[in-house]
């Protein structure tokens, strides 16, 4: 396949492969192509396993993205797993313009409800309007006549409206991951006008959940850039006025690979290592666990402070329960990644250092990127699972945790402004921002009786074979070819 062949072109900020040395690659799922000394491997992202399956569908897919890398050769397109790649090559400060500024110190902040401020600078934005150009163009480049497009999340927001300008015979959709902020929020971007027609270049626009939908369809109807239809239908002139469009914008929650999850829960490798952690745990009562890129939006935080807090109260004895925090390594360039980094470290030294024993911490705390293996074990051996977030677009985390439960056993405490609230309602729902009723849920997840936790992790196990990952990306494409 090369220039104008596929017929479906996904558009992600990154590629679903990364490149890592030659004698890495014996545990990834699939490689191709070598290139001086390293390896395109396929990563083990949760974007990669929804669009996969329905990417097979269509008779030539392609997948065009960042490599992570910056500078180096211009990467040519190429063959992986039948896929065609199409890597954009991004400078080292377009890397710090669009992807380190704009998109993670800007928009990231903004949409999670400014849990940490965002900045607003014209430079980043000049960078975020440059590089969603090129993804623009190399898409219109190798798309087909009448296409498919399918833009992902908040990093190339400008692109529906840039290929619509370029390829006007193309279907463009847009998904954004990440929650979508009220308008109120929305209006302090000085470019709030372009990134919204930037959008609505879109045919359907995707959202987590239908208060982000409707969070968008307000906005562009205040800011004059469209008129509301009916309840999710939003139309725009042409700039002559002589035509006029419609604009979908619909709620699609997003899931998981269940049955990946479910298969290797049950598998006799995840069932040994699980067993091999829990003793080297000591044999603890309980686990708890969390699971987390280490963000400030995800609620480490606050978690350890209600930990440290029950424990100082004796409401939970460091005997008998011990907590699990993964917080995996995470846009480490990023100022307010690097303070929150300092925080949470000191918070699980402190609570080490007042209840812990030697050999036994209360806190096992990993700044390491894990393996699907030992994500598996360790949602094996966690009794109660902490999803905290202060604002989440989903959490696909707590949908993993659940489908690993098939003995029906644990119990998930997850936080009302995740989006996954929205249809995990059998969970222990909490307001993170109420430390006291954190942990007033926190014990009652450890003290809860095992018909309550299978009645609730039953509801749950439902909810998450239902909606999988690729029901989702299949009711959205076939939405985008109904209109
Ligand atoms: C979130 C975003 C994704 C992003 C991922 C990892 O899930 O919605 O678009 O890829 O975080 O972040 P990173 O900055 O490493 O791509």
């Amino acid at each position: 396949m090369s220039k104008h062949e596929a017929n479906l072109v996904v558009v992600a900020n990154r590629l679903p492969v990364k490149l890592v040395p030659l004698e890495e690659r014996e545990n990834d799922q699939s490689d191709s192509g070598e290139s001086g000394g390293m390896k395109w491997v396929t990563s083990p992202g949760g974007l990669v396993a929804a669009l996969t399956p329905a990417m097979v569908d269509y008779d030539g897919a392609a997948w065009l993205g960042w490599t992570g890398e910056t500078g180096g050769e211009t990467l040519e397109p190429f063959s992986h797993d039948g896929l065609l790649l199409v890597p954009v090559k991004l400078s080292e400060q377009e890397r710090e313009l669009h992807y380190e500024g704009m998109s993670n110190g800007t928009i990231w902040p903004l949409y999670h409800d400014k849990v940490e401020p965002s900045e607003y600078h014209r430079t980043w934005f000049d960078g975020y309007r440059r590089v969603n150009q090129r993804f623009a163009t190399q898409a219109a480049e190798v798309a087909a006549e009448g296409a498919t497009i399918w833009v992902q999340d908040y990093q190339l927001q400008l692109v529906p409206g840039m290929l619509r300008d370029l390829r006007p015979d193309l279907k463009i959709g847009f998904f954004l991951h990440i929650p979508f902020p009220a308008p109120e929020l929305f209006f302090q971007l000085p470019w709030r006008a372009e990134m919204t027609q930037g959008l609505l270049g879109s045919d359907l626009i995707g959202m987590q959940n239908p208060d982000d939908a409707t969070n968008f369809e307000r906005l562009a109807v205040r800011l004059d850039e469209a008129t509301n239809q009916g309840p999710g239908i939003l139309s725009v002139h042409s700039d002559d006025d002589t035509t006029v469009r419609s604009i979908q914008v619909k709620a699609f929650p997003i899931g998981i690979d269940t049955e990946r999850y479910a298969e290797a829960a049950e598998s006799k490798e995840i069932q040994y290592l699980a067993r091999d952690l829990r003793a080297q745990l000591g044999q603890p009562e309980v686990v708890m666990l969390g699971v987390d890129r280490l963000d400030y939006t995800k609620g480490i935080d606050v978690r350890l402070r209600a930990f440290g807090e029950l424990l100082a109260e004796e409401r939970i004895d460091p005997a008998q329960v011990t907590m699990i925090q993964v917080a995996e390594p995470s846009r480490d360039r990023v100022e307010a990644y690097i303070s929150l980094r300092e925080r949470v470290e000191q918070m699980v030294g402190e609570i080490n250092g007042n209840y812990g024993r030697v050999g036994f911490p209360v806190v096992h705390y990993i700044h390491q990127t894990q393996s699907f293996e030992q994500i598996m074990a360790m949602y094996r051996v966690a009794d109660v699972m902490l999803v905290t977030p202060f604002r989440d677009g989903m959490n696909l985390v707590a949908k993993e945790y659940v489908a690993s439960r098939f003995d029906e056993t644990g119990t998930l405490v997850l936080s009302e402004f995740a989006g996954a609230a929205h249809q995990l309602t059998d969970a222990l729902l909490v307001n993170p921002y109420d430390i006291d009723g954190l942990k007033n849920a926190i014990v009652q997840a450890v003290e809860m009786d095992s018909d309550q936790s299978q009645t609730r992790m039953k509801g749950l196990r439902a909810n998450v074979e239902h909606n999988d990952a690729a029901a989702w990306a299949r009711s959205f494409l076939s939405q985008l070819a109904k209109d």
